[in-house]
């Protein structure tokens, strides 16, 4: 067997929630490059989203293996000093815990991971999909995940043999603080229902889907953890990374990728408290644009049997997707010309974790009852 593990993070940034610094990068690469040396991983892959740096690992050790999330958790440590000594913003932002508890989920970074039998008959070759979200929230893959695995408008592929039977998504409840409080629903019979959770992508979020064709073949993986849940406040937006294998019994890329052309509008913008739309980025793009946009980039990979990553494809750096950014861009502007008001900002629910609270709190007691 052969696990994919992609564990992100934001450990500080340079100028403001811009990017992580250039020495934050190598050492996050360095101390991976180590690992390899060790065997206790095959090898890897360090991006960064904004803010965000991802390390995607290939191992032997299976899905949320303590080894691979303490390596995780370590570099991370690393780079956060890094950070301070240079003075960078927010420095160590996501680690919420002193140490995690063997598994990085419920300590503040985000995590998917697929383990599968690399050399199953049906997948004679594996290829798959990194995402990166920046600004904004873990249900920021709601609608686009829900539309390449329930809508052949999105996916034509689902018209296919291999994809006809459907999938099994398992849905997590991002509000529920206390363990995994999650249902499993199943399409094509109940996209519907999929439809009525995913609609409210504060509260729910996928997790994880399978095959039913093949139900032993994970096909995608999303980190769904909320920090405020973990922390009670607002500590920064929670930026989702997400595995998507792809091809053969599972979608194309072309396909995995095509409702992101709608830049649809996402929790998350400036102060996390916005609607805004998800922008399409090339990796490794730092946030400098107005409104501090929700940014989502993507790399292709294929990956060898025994576990050897190729170099990465940056499939949002294409030219074709520069009509979606200013899309994106123009979106954002139509929304954000009504300032702060109606659906411009995430409902009170929502800011209610973050400082606007107390600026609540205090108009609150200024209210008279007039009987
Ligand atoms: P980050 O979680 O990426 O730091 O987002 C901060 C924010 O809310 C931007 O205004
Ligand atoms: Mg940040
Ligand atoms: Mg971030």
């Amino acid at each position: 067997m052969l696990t994919i593990s992609a564990i992100k993070a934001d450990i500080g940034s340079v100028g403001g929630h811009t990017c992580p610094s250039p020495r934050m990068v190598e050492e996050a690469r360095a101390a991976l490059r180590d690992a390899v040396a060790r065997g206790l991983l095959v090898d890897f892959a360090v991006t960064y989203t904004g803010d965000d740096v991802c390390l995607l690992m290939t191992h032997r050790n299976g899905s949320g293996h303590p080894d691979v999330h303490n390596l995780a958790w370590d570099v991370f440590k690393r780079c956060t000093e890094i950070a301070r000594s240079e003075g960078l913003y927010a420095a160590g932002q996501d680690l919420l815990k002193d140490a995690p508890s063997g598994n990085v989920r419920g300590a503040g970074p985000g995590s998917a991971e697929i383990t599968f039998d690399e050399r199953a008959p049906e997948r004679r070759a594996e290829a798959f999909l990194v995402f990166t979200a920046d600004k904004c929230g873990p249900g920021a893959f709601n609608f686009s995940l829900w539309a390449v695995f329930t809508s052949p408008l999105y996916n034509g592929g689902l018209m296919l043999p291999a994809m006809k039977k459907g999938f099994k998504f398992r849905i997590i409840d991002m509000e529920h603080a206390h363990g995994d409080r999650v249902v499993d629903l199943v399409s094509p019979e109940e996209h519907v229902d999929l439809a009525i959770l995913l609609r409210d992508e504060n509260r729910f979020g996928i997790q994880s889907i399978h095959s039913r064709l093949h139900p032993g073949q994970q096909v995608v993986a999303v980190s769904t953890d909320r920090l405020h849940t973990i922390a009670g406040e607002y500590k920064g937006k929670d930026d989702p990374v997400a595995i998507v294998r792809t091809q053969g019994v599972f979608p194309a890329p072309e396909e995995a990728v095509s409702p992101f052309v709608v830049a649809p509008y996402v929790a998350g913008g400036a102060r996390g408290s916005h609607t805004m739309p998800l922008m399409p980025v090339p990796i490794n793009t730092p946030v400098t644009g107005p409104y501090c946009l929700p940014l989502v980039a993507c790399v292709a990979y294929s990956v060898s049997h025994e576990g050897k990553l190729s170099p990465g494809v940056d499939v949002f750096g294409n030219p074709v997707w520069d009509h979606v950014r200013l899309k994106a861009q123009e979106k954002g502007e139509w929304m954000r010309q009504q300032g702060f008001v109606g659906a411009a900002m995430l409902p009170m629910t929502e800011l209610e974790y973050s400082a606007f609270r107390r600026s609540l709190t205090e108009l609150e007691g200024r209210f008279r009852d007039l009987g």
